[in-house]
């Protein structure tokens, strides 16, 4: 089984304003023929498993085209989204229709935590289309929920993980899976200097609690943990 898998960017455009976002900013769409294209090609190298990001993916016009091309190919897609249209109909309905797999991106346990950095009211837009999506009977993708780490919120990682047992975890969740990834923040790519300083030395972050509660969820989750640094 060919265990590689691929990655397109297929929007630089995003409506967010994270301060600490590493992602190109200024490309605008990938022409659909373009995403369709290296889609081809990595089907043609035996790569099944792709991942789509931007920017903000699902604001690419054509992504109600792209989404059921890649599936007719026999392509398996992991959208990474900020969750701001997640509730939408028609992002419910492909997500489900395709059978496309989710990463969201948590930074807090509540509105006030998480929209520091995500932006006003995306913790609502984000919790309500995440429960949306979560009580579907007819969506099998699987749910990665990714916790964004940093020095303001490394002390509230158990409050995090507490509001998703509750929430996610539960038995009305009939989603098929949720796994869910612990990552740094990273310096790296595009972050305007200085806009954010609540990054996490490599020193703290080996030495946060992070490790200890990854393997206390471990046992009983999937989880992931980034050890970029
Ligand atoms: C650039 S975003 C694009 C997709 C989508 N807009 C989102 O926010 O999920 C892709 C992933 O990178 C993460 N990310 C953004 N800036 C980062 C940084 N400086 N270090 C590490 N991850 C970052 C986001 O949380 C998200 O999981
Ligand atoms: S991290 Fe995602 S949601 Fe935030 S500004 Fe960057 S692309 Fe937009």
């Amino acid at each position: 089984m060919n265990k590689q898998s691929g990655f397109i960017e297929i929007t630089s455009v995003c409506y967010a304003d994270c301060p600490y976002c590493n992602a190109a900013k200024d490309s605008g769409h990938m022409e659909p023929g373009k995403i369709k294209y290296l889609l081809d090609e990595m089907k043609a190298r035996g790569v099944s498993n792709c991942t789509l990001s931007g920017g903000e993916p699902f604001f690419h016009p054509d992504i109600y085209s792209i989404l059921p091309y890649a599936k007719s190919i026999g392509m398996n897609l992991l959208v990474i989204s900020n969750g701001t249209c997640v509730a939408s109909e028609l992002c419910q309905f492909l997500s489900a229709e395709y059978d496309v797999s989710i990463q969201l991106t948590f930074d807090g346990y509540n509105a006030e935590s998480h929209d520091k950095t995500r932006g006003a009211g995306n913790f609502y837009k984000l919790t309500t289309g995440l429960r949306t999506l979560c009580n579907r009977g007819d969506y099998s993708g699987r749910v990665f929920l990714r916790i964004n780490l940093h020095s303001g919120n490394i002390g509230q990682i158990d409050r995090i993980l507490e509001m998703f047992q509750r929430e996610y975890f539960d038995d009305s969740n009939t989603a098929a899976q949720i796994d869910l990834i612990f990552a740094k923040l990273l310096t790296s790519g595009g972050v305007e200097p200085g806009r954010f300083n609540e990054y996490l030395s490599k020193d703290e972050y080996l030495q946060s609690n992070v490790f200890r509660i990854f393997e206390a969820w471990n046992s009983t989750h999937n989880v992931k943990i980034s050890y970029d640094t």
